[in-house]
């Protein structure tokens, strides 16, 4: 048993469609969530700086005493989760990827579709992912331009959003696509608008939100760093922006306002 919280970082808001997941399903788990928000997005930036933001974001979730460090940005696992790994043996990781294998196994159409950020396309570990499970499947990969944009402006109901999000999706399916893997998790905020642009037609949306999930429970077991089932969780906010950007976090998190009865801390921290 370890009532120490479970840190997640990524680049911005995108990490709170796992952090959600995880707040439904672990009650008893305090939570430390790291929005960068300062160098946000990440998507086209160089690997180095990528890896560099890694470190320093896994340093301050360290700081914090986290016991685990889920890494809930496709790009920044992509480019940064194996190095990480070998510089901090003692926590266990767990980073996020395209869920590439269950579309490919499912797709009745024979086409799929991935649209996730430039780095995260070009990642060697999803190239291989996709060597190893797309025999025989069309895999079309489309960049989410002007997605995660949309996210950090709340800006998911805004008609603007609809037109960024047909650019990209609509070409998807008219190529045959009959499943959409969500290979950023900015995106699954956008889930909404993406289900009003496929309309009735038969396509289906995957995003890696549960499966992440069901691996940290698997790893507090394996580790046995469960929180105890009383443990009074605690939830705080952090960002390299400022604090004005942490309240923004904690109220995407919870889907409303945050107000000082609920106990929940926002920071900024020094980059
Ligand atoms: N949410 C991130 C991801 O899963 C990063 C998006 C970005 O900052 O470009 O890839």
């Amino acid at each position: 048993m370890n009532n120490k919280p479970i840190g997640l970082y990524d680049s911005g808001f995108g990490g709170l469609s796992v952090w959600r997941e995880l707040y439904w399903s672990l009650p008893d788990e305090s939570l430390v969530y790291l929005g960068d928000g300062l160098h946000c997005p990440y998507g086209a930036l160089p690997p180095e700086r990528i890896l560099e933001l890694a470190q320093r974001s896994v340093e301050v979730l360290i700081e914090r005493g986290c016991k685990m460090i889920v890494v809930a940005c496709n790009t920044a696992t992509a480019v940064a989760i194996k190095c990480l790994r070998e510089k901090y043996p003692d926590i266990p990781f767990v980073g996020l990827e395209p869920a590439v294998k269950p579309a490919c196994l499912t797709t009745r159409s024979g086409v799929v579709g991935v649209v996730a950020t430039e780095r995260s396309l070009q990642a060697e570990k999803f190239l291989t992912t996709l060597s190893k499970y797309g025999e025989g499947v069309e895999v079309i990969k489309a960049v989410g331009r002007g997605f995660v944009e949309a996210v950090e402006a709340n800006a998911e109901a805004e008609e603007s959003t609809e037109v960024v999000v047909r650019r990209v999706i609509e070409p998807v399916i008219e190529a045959g696509a009959d499943t959409i893997v969500l290979g950023c998790t900015h995106y699954p905020f956008l889930r909404g608008v993406i289900d009003k642009v496929i309309g009735d037609r038969a396509v289906r949306v995957i995003d890696s939100g549960e499966a992440v999930e069901k691996r940290v429970e698997s790893l507090l077991d394996k580790y046995d760093i469960r929180a105890e089932d009383d443990n009074d969780a605690r939830y705080e906010f952090l960002t390299f922006a400022d604090e004005a950007y942490a309240e923004r976090l904690s109220c995407k998190a919870f889907g409303r306002e945050v107000g000082p009865s609920d106990d929940v801390k926002c920071r900024a921290i020094h980059y």
